[in-house]
């Protein structure tokens, strides 16, 4: 069972390109398992409590509850214009996640990891974060580069500190749990520094979950957030799913909540007595001119103001495509203009366009099923649908970038295949018809490899062009080791119809 989370977000504002980036890893590394004949379960949700969404929803006239109410439908209809394929969407008020919170934290209260204490500090209220004041930077959140707060309330505590020397013998037995190496090695230096207990409460705040043994105070935002992935995978309402999905395959997030996931997650479960995650695979940020995107500044831009020009597929290509999961990325219109007309409507396009031209033209759309002769022009096609489907399996650790790398490398042997095969030459000669026949098959059989691979990514286009081939199906039915394999083209009826990518025209 492949569990993927990505983080629940804020609904404090309508999700931008650098939350739907997230999200957009998960949904196509969830249809690349699905495709592959895994079964998955892929959640995203958002988090709804804590004292930034109460003070949004104050500056707002309305309440708490009547905030997230509403945005949280801005999030269904960002994921629905780009194609997310979720399994589950959590939200934190629901019932299933309080019926799961109580209960775990009061596991880390018996298990005596929790105490009373005052707490005294910074707090950010973006990253609903505590901070030290050796942590701050020029006074300010290193984060947001904003303003914190003095919070000084009585609190519960949670004993972090006992866990210290366990997290680094997990993550030292455990290579993969923190990805890429310079997160884990980041963590690693985190967690030797020394770890400080916690404060995992809240006083002076009522829009959270009461803890269970206090009722009077609600847990601290994080404290609830983190356990939604215990939530979602059924522990209070489905507790046999339960049991077949947890620990979760992987969480995707984020570098700036990498301490969360991995140091006050993996000890909150040591605590409640929990299996840990397998991985923790961390993005960096998407820039615009440099600067991260965010809310909170001018460059912000929304996956609505990209989908009318580029198609929620030239989206998805772009992002998995030029943005390297690991690194700081910048975007840039320029970038994704480029991107989609070499790529899309070039090199995928034109040849669909071509092929099926082909087809149509000289065999009225039925080519027959003819194998392949072993000629060198197929040999070198079917070697590079090999590696296309060989370099998919990039999926599996996020490496969206290089599996894309791949499946272009396909596409460019068979525009290479389809020049030096020449079936316009070919068609004008009636001896060589059976010579255009194999040539046409293995043309087609690429567009059909073709589709496969990319219907992770574009799901539309793929279903699209899998129409235009005739075939019955559709092209994410799997299983990919078998569909994923280049073969002979069976005698269908193959039409064309619209470009796949229309070109954009740079003013
Ligand atoms: N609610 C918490 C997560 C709780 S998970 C138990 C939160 N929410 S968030 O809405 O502020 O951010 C969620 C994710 O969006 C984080 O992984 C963050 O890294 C990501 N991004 C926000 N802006 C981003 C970019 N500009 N670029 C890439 N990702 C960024 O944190």
């Amino acid at each position: 069972m492949k569990y993927l989370s990505t983080p629940i977000y804020y609904p404090n504002d309508r999700p931008h390109i650098g939350t739907a980036y997230t999200t957009l890893v998960a949904d196509a590394v969830a249809r690349y398992w699905r495709l592959v004949g895994e079964e998955v379960y892929s959640v995203t949700g958002v988090d709804e409590y804590g004292l930034k969404i109460a003070r949004a929803a104050q500056d707002h006239g309305m309440t708490p509850q009547e905030w997230v109410d509403d945005i949280v439908v801005r999030f269904h209809e960002t994921w629905d214009l780009l194609d997310m394929s979720f399994d589950d969407f959590i939200r934190t008020t629901e019932e299933r996640h309080r019926n799961t919170v109580q209960p775990l934290l009061q596991r880390m209260y018996d298990a005596g990891d929790v105490y009373k204490s005052h707490y005294e500090g910074p707090y950010c209220v973006a990253c609903e974060a505590y901070y030290t004041p050796e942590q701050l930077v020029d006074g300010l959140c290193p984060v947001h580069r904003r303003a914190v707060e003095i919070h000084a309330e009585d609190n519960w505590f949670f004993r972090l500190s006992a866990y210290g020397d366990r997290l680094l013998r997990h993550i030292a037995a455990h290579p993969e749990f923190i990805t890429p190496e310079t997160r884990r090695n980041e963590v690693i230096g985190f967690i030797q520094q020394g770890l400080d207990d916690i404060s995992m409460s809240r006083s002076s705040l009522t829009w959270g979950i009461p803890l269970p043994w206090d009722p009077s105070q609600v847990a601290y935002v994080w404290f609830d957030a983190l356990i939604n992935y215990v939530s979602a995978a059924g522990f209070s309402d489905d507790p046999d799913r339960f049991a077949r999905q947890w620990p979760i395959w992987a969480h995707l997030v984020g570098k700036d909540i990498l301490r969360f996931h991995a140091v006050y997650w993996p000890a909150m479960l040591m605590s409640a007595g929990l299996a840990l995650p397998r991985q923790v695979a961390v993005h960096g940020f998407l820039l615009v001119g440099g600067e991260k995107m965010s809310k909170s500044n001018a460059t912000q831009i929304l996956p609505s103001d990209l989908v009318p020009t580029f198609g929620s597929d030239g989206y998805r290509y772009h992002f998995l495509r030029d943005v390297s999961f690991g690194p700081d990325n910048n975007f840039s219109w320029e970038g994704m203009v480029e991107r989609y007309n070499a790529d899309l409507a070039n090199d995928l396009g034109n040849l669909a366009n071509r092929v099926l031209n082909i087809a149509v033209t000289y065999r009225q759309g039925r080519v027959p099923a003819v194998s392949d002769p072993g000629a060198p022009e197929e040999t070198a096609l079917r070697a590079a649908a090999a590696e296309a489907l060989a370099a998919l399996d990039g999926f599996a650790e996020f490496r969206t970038k290089q599996a894309l790398d791949g499946v272009w490398r396909l596409f460019g042997a068979a525009n290479g295949f389809v020049e030096a095969t020449a079936p316009w030459k070919l068609n004008k000669d009636p001896d060589l018809a059976g010579r255009l026949d194999q040539v046409l098959n293995a043309a087609l059989e690429s567009l059909r490899v073709g589709a496969v691979l990319i219907s992770p990514v574009m799901p539309r286009a793929a279903s699209r062009l899998w129409e235009m081939l005739g075939l019955p199906g559709g092209p994410g039915d799997g299983p990919l080791a078998a569909t994923g394999v280049f073969g002979t083209f069976p005698a269908v009826t193959v039409t064309k119809g619209d470009p796949l990518f229309p070109r954009i025209e740079v003013p």
